[in-house]
């Protein structure tokens, strides 16, 4: 089975490459990858005498019909994306070049080249928000989609994009739509891992708004394994939620940190809030239950001690980054917040 993997550099990527080159060593796993800021070759360090990896943007034609055609994929599972919601607020263009024409790309060289599955990696943002005083309301497939960001509208198109290419020209399609992911690799420029960070070296921890907004929490393994069963058993031409029922607000997040860190809750800072930010997202993941018996096995609190272990014991991947060219993004973001 040759199977590729597209943005396997940055973190559910990254995570996912560990996990099938520990389950199927018989696989013969290609990772594409433009490395990006977010991308980071040092994740792959672990498992990278079991790949090929290949520098390359999904966006780029040439260079990925020339990857179909040297490595043959069978199966493709599209990961790569501009992923930071902050970010595409700033500049949405490279959202729409990234995730909607690289995933036409993609698809193109699947319909060119033949493949048996495209797995699209989508987010349960594509659904827009919930109300918070609705606890009783879910995202299920059947959600009209309705996006808040230029994120997740690029990441919306996308779905849009496979599923006409499913109808039109019988592409063998899924698509998955995850809650926010949490686990090892994580960039810290996303809620949890910056968190971590700032608490680790006693920085002011930046709260949007009142932090009442919701997240319905995943460990990132358990996201990995719901991928690993759709492309294998999954219906063409279906979608699936994946989302562990495991709401929380950004202010809890913060505080199970600091208590786990045994910091100050002083150092948490209330900043503007986001543009369009939205409140509540909340998986209903019965059809992956009931169709593939998909359940998540991690708990939340089980989670994020690893999660802040893993960070602890991992210094030198993300103090590396914080270093770098991140900071200038980190002042611009927040220094007049
Ligand atoms: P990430 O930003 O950590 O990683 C993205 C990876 O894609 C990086 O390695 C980057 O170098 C690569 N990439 C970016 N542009 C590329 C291009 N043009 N060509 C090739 N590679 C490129 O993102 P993530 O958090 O790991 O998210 C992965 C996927 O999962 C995305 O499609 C995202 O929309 C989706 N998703 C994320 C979450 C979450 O909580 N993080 C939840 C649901 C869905
Ligand atoms: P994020 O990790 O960017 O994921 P998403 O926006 O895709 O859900 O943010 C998670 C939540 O945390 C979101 O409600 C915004 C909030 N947030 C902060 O309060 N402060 C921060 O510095 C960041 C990055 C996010």
């Amino acid at each position: 089975m040759n199977l590729l993997i597209t943005g396997g550099a940055g973190f559910i990527g990254g995570n996912f490459v560990h996990y099938m080159v520990n389950k199927y060593p018989e696989y013969n796993i290609i990772v594409l990858d433009k490395l990006t800021y977010a991308g980071n070759i040092e994740t792959l360090e672990p498992v990278i005498d079991k790949i090929t990896f290949v520098r390359a943007d999904i966006a780029d034609r040439d260079a990925v019909y020339q990857i179909f055609e040297c490595e043959k994929p069978d199966i493709v599972v599209n990961f790569a994306a501009e992923s930071h919601v902050d970010r595409s607020i700033e500049n949405p263009e490279i959202f729409l070049v990234t995730n909607i024409l690289g995933t036409q790309v993609l698809m193109d060289a699947c319909r060119k080249y033949g493949i048996k599955r495209y797995h699209q990696v989508s987010t349960d943002e594509v659904y827009g928000d919930l109300p918070l005083d609705r606890p009783d309301l879910f995202f299920t497939e059947e959600t009209p989609i309705h996006t808040s960001s230029p994120y997740s509208a690029s990441k919306a198109s996308a779905d849009l994009l496979a599923q006409a290419y499913h109808r039109t020209y019988g592409l063998p399609v899924t698509i998955s739509r995850c809650s926010n992911n949490y686990g090892p690799y994580h960039f810290p420029e996303k809620l949890i891992p910056l968190m971590i960070a700032n608490a680790l070296n006693d920085k002011l921890l930046p709260v949007y708004g009142k932090g009442l907004n919701v997240r319905d929490w995943l460990y990132v393994e358990d996201h990995c394994k719901a991928i690993d069963i759709i492309i294998h058993r999954g219906r063409v031409g279906e979608v699936y939620n994946i989302g562990g029922h495991n709401e929380k607000s950004n202010i809890d997040i913060v505080k199970i940190i600091l208590k786990l860190l045994g910091k100050p809750e002083s150092l948490i800072t209330y900043v503007a809030d986001r543009k369009g930010h939205d409140m509540r997202y909340a998986i209903d993941p019965t059809k992956i239950h009931n169709e593939l018996g998909w359940l998540p096995e991690t708990k939340f609190e089980d989670g994020i001690v690893k999660t802040v272990n893993w960070y602890l014991e991992n210094k030198p991947w993300w103090e590396k980054i914080i270093s770098g060219e991140y900071m200038d993004y980190y002042a611009k973001m927040y220094e007049n917040r």
